[in-house]
């Protein structure tokens, strides 16, 4: 299967139908949730049957492979360190579109997440005529922001935190809302942010 992107430590290519079991252990560990709605609950194996995997299936025919979320390997060991996604939100333009990664913990700070998401802004803005790309985070989630500035996106707006993530710890300090366009993803490249 062609790879979505490549990138020079990882490849991202799409879920499979037999690839339940990934995201199963994924979402069962809860310092990986903790910053996700229900806050450090695991996500069930029935719920990653019936309704994860279909939907990240379904978005590779509705958008014709041009956006989704990705599944990301090492390719020095040919581990699966997490995924990413860039897609637009239900109802708004195609060419704005969210950033979004979630790695086995076992691959944190190894700068997977830095290099995965600047793949997916350079692909957004490279081949796929975006305009603007953006990605959320509660407050509290430090590393997610610190990823976000390392690509080169900057805070936008600070925003309420989401009635599912109310029970997250730090819910009360809110969220932040990060994004990048066309221009800033060239000063970005110029100065290797
Ligand atoms: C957020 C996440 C993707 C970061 O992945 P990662 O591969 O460890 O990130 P990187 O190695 O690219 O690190 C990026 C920066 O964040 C810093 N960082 C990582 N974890 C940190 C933490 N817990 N606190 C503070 N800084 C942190 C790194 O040091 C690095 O900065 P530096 O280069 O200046 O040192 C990972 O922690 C994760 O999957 N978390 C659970 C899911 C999640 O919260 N996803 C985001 C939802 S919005």
């Amino acid at each position: 299967m062609d790879a979505y992107v490549e990138t020079e430590r990882l490849t991202l290519r799409r879920f499979t139908p037999d690839d339940a079991d990934l995201l199963i252990e994924l979402d069962s560990d809860p310092a990986v949730m903790r910053y996700l709605p229900g806050g450090g609950e695991a996500t069930t194996a029935e719920e990653v049957r019936e309704l994860v995997l279909p939907y990240i299936l379904s978005g590779y025919e509705k958008w014709d492979g041009n956006f989704g979320l990705f599944a990301a390997y090492a390719k020095d060991s040919g581990d699966f360190v997490g995924w990413f996604h860039l897609r637009p939100e239900q109802g708004a333009p195609q060419d704005e579109v969210e950033l979004g990664y979630r790695l086995r913990q076992a691959e944190w700070g190894k700068g997977y997440a830095t290099e995965g998401g600047r793949g997916l802004v350079d692909k957004g803005f490279t081949d796929l005529d975006v305009r603007l790309v953006w990605a959320a985070t509660m407050t509290a989630n430090v590393a997610s922001q610190k990823v976000m500035e390392k690509i080169g996106m900057t805070l936008a707006e600070k925003i309420p935190t989401p009635p599912d993530m109310q029970m997250c710890k730090g819910a009360e300090r809110g969220g932040v809302l990060y994004q990048i366009d066309r221009e800033g993803w060239k000063a970005a490249v110029v100065t290797g942010g």
